[in-house]
């Protein structure tokens, strides 16, 4: 596997979509992967899972995660995808109710045997690699061992991503960066390191507990997809708030090619990320989120000073 750079983009539900991994992967970023999308949808053939699967001209290399339980529905829906990526990536690790119900997700982690079964599987029938991203384990009873990812490794795994917090901790508790750094000293298989970075400052300090080579950036692309630029730069930079406005309406012109008139609504929850922190954010939120069409958000973002 070759990546473009060594820091990857996460895969974020309803943020990644064409548009937002076209600007991560223009700053730079090594790998972008599509959010997670149903193993069931793809087979049955919804156009919306499609639609979540297509990848810019620029996406190379870019992943494609499933998600399920079912092997058999695993192997049929990566058949039908796997012409359109590079890698396919399995997700052990979302959290939420309505994925964990339907034993996918992070509850993989609560059937390792299954979910080593599903990448075996999945290597017999797939040319293309095979990665998986995991939490770092269930719960305080269900933690990933050594022995669990030399399993994942000798099942075939091509590239294990540990997103290092348990499903309790969602998204923002504490990351275990020393549990990374056990698995890295002890895989052949590349071990991509997430959570927490934010910053060329906190990705030095990764990079000194887990000795990865790869890293994935989640939340603090939302805010400054400029991150993977400040990375391969190694120096943190501050952006005016002409260069954020540049950017939104770049971002937002890519919304309207996707999505047409919908983007204006698409675009809200990204304006919000773009302008936290910013003086007047709350006021240009509100208005944001009371704009009736693309115009008017257009309008918005050119009156930002
Ligand atoms: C809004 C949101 C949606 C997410 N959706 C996915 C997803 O579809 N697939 C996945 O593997 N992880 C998903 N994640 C987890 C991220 O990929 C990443 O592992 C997590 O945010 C930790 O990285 P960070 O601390 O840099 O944000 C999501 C996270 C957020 C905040």
């Amino acid at each position: 596997m070759n990546f473009s750079s060594n820091y990857f983009l996460a895969p974020m539900a309803s943020y990644t979509d064409k548009p937002f991994r076209k600007i991560a992967k223009d700053y730079g970023a090594g790998l972008t992967v599509s959010e997670l999308i149903s193993i069931n949808s793809i087979y049955y053939n919804n156009p919306k899972a499609f639609a979540l699967a297509k990848r810019n001209y620029n996406e190379i290399p870019f992943a494609i995660q499933l998600f399920g339980y079912d092997i058999d529905l695993f192997i049929k829906a990566a058949l039908k995808i796997e012409s359109m990526c590079d890698i396919i990536d399995i997700n052990a690790g979302c959290p939420v109710p309505k994925v964990l119900k339907a034993k996918a997700g992070a509850y993989l982690l609560k059937e390792k045997k299954h979910l080593i079964s599903i990448v075996e599987s999945l290597k017999k029938y797939i040319k293309k690699p095979v990665s998986v991203k995991v939490r770092m384990g269930f719960d305080n009873d269900n933690i990933n061992t050594i022995d669990f990812y030399k399993d994942l490794e000798n099942a075939g795994c091509d590239m294990v991503t540990i997103h290092a917090r348990l499903r309790n901790g969602f998204y923002n508790s504490s990351v275990d960066y020393e549990h990374i750094a056990l698995v890295c000293s002890r895989l052949k298989i590349p071990v991509v390191a997430n959570g927490g970075i934010d910053s060329y400052e906190k990705l030095k300090e990764v990079k000194k507990i887990t000795n990865c080579k790869y890293f994935m950036i989640g939340q603090a692309a939302l805010k400054k997809p400029y991150i993977f630029e400040d990375l391969l730069n190694k120096k943190d930079s501050s952006r005016n708030i002409e260069y954020i406005k540049n950017l939104m309406l770049n971002h937002f012109t890519l919304m309207i090619e996707e999505y047409g008139e919908n983007a204006h609504k698409l675009f809200r929850k990204f304006a919000h990320r773009y302008l936290s922190g910013y003086k007047n954010a709350k006021l240009i939120n509100f208005c944001i989120n009371n704009s009736k069409n693309s115009q008017e958000i257009l309008n918005i973002i050119n009156s930002i000073k």
